[in-house]
This record gives C-alpha cells, sequence and structure tokens, in this order.
C-alpha cells in the first residue's frame, strides 16, 4: 500500500539531483532549508547541529578541490555545510541519528522548494581541511555538504529493493 498524501509524495519522489542551473538561490530558501533541519528530533532535544550557509564562488571552488564529486560541488549554485556541535553532543549514536534525522528534513524541504539537492558525503574524508577552508575549529564535526540549486532536469531514477527485504519478521 502507497497512502496518497503529500508527505508519503514528497518521501518517495525525492531525489538526489546532481545538475543545477546557474540561478542563485535566495537566502530566505536556504533559511528555510535549516529551519525545516532544526525540526528534526534530537535526543533530549539538545540541537546538536550547526550550519554553514556557502554561496561564495572563491569557497565553493576551494571546497570542490576536497572532494571526488568536485563537479557537484563547482556546479551548485549553494552549499550548506552540516555540523555537529561536539560541545552540545550528550550521545555519539544519537546524535548522529538526529543530524541524519536533520539532513533528511533539509532534503525533502529542498524538494518542496522547487529546488534540487544532493546529500555529499565522501568529502568527510578531507574534513579537517573543509573545517579550515570555512574557518571552523575542530569542535564542529562536518557530517555532510548539501548542494543546493535548481535542478536542471528531473528524469533522475532511483530504486529501492523490495518491501520483504527489509522486514525481519513479522510477530
Ligand atoms: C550518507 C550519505 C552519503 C552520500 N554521499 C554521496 C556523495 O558523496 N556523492 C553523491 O553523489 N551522492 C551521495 N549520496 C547520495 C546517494 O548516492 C543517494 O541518496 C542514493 O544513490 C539514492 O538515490 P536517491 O537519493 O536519488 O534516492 C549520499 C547519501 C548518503 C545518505
Amino acid at each position: 500500500m502507497q497512502p496518497n498524501t503529500p508527505i508519503f509524495d514528497a518521501i518517495l519522489c525525492r531525489r538526489s539531483i546532481r545538475e543545477f542551473t546557474a540561478e542563485p538561490v535566495s537566502t530566505e530558501k536556504l533559511e528555510a532549508i535549516v529551519t525545516a533541519g532544526i525540526w528534526a528530533p534530537s535526543g533530549l532535544n539538545n540541537q546538536p547541529w550547526r550550519f554553514v550557509l556557502i554561496k561564495d564562488k572563491g569557497i565553493r571552488d576551494e571546497l570542490a578541490t576536497l572532494t571526488h564529486y568536485s563537479h557537484i560541488v563547482q556546479g551548485a549554485p549553494a552549499l550548506i555545510a552540516v555540523y555537529l556541535d561536539t560541545e552540545k553532543m550528550y550521545d555519539e549514536v544519537k546524535d548522529h541519528q538526529a543530524a541524519g534525522a536533520c539532513i533528511q528534513n533539509m532534503l525533502l524541504c529542498t524538494e518542496e522548494l522547487e529546488l534540487g539537492a544532493v546529500w555529499l558525503g565522501q568529502i568527510l574524508k578531507n574534513k579537517k581541511q573543509v573545517n579550515t577552508v570555512l574557518g571552523l575549529d575542530d569542535r564542529f564535526d562536518l557530517m555532510a555538504l548539501l548542494a543546493i540549486g535548481h535542478p536542471r532536469n528531473h528524469n533522475q531514477q532511483s530504486r529501492r529493493n523490495p518491501l520483504s527485504e527489509f522486514i525481519l519478521k513479522r510477530l
């Protein structure tokens, strides 16, 4: 059964978008995306997430050198770096779970704003250098870089394995 509701549709229709037009993304939209992120649940409501909003071309180009996905970073008119503030964390697993919930909220909001985004994780292997470029100390632990913009096209495909593969038991 696939309920026909706005939230279910948004979840199923969201795709990773990796190619963008040159049209800029407004600060208002970036702040709306962050607002969706901060309304994610977090353990003890500790809200450990922090964000860097990036539109500056020079910074984008510097970040692009730190990932295999440089073409995506360079081609995206906006980036949001999502961090955990380690001084606000209380539980390694739960705080990372909260970051994931935050990022998913942001991705869904991006679609709602008729923008596209992709969650970039590969750049985490250079998280120290990312902090240097962004002028942050190691208190802030990079969780993801979101590349955001107006989608160049809407033909992305994705697939999921059958539901039966994931349900371990029905008791
Ligand atoms: C933790 C995580 C890390 C990811 N890292 C990258 C990445 O570095 N580069 C990239 O192009 N996509 C990355 N993705 C996006 C996945 O490739 C994508 O979500 C997956 O292929 C399913 O496609 P869909 O999002 O369109 O459903 C990442 C997604 C997650 C959740």
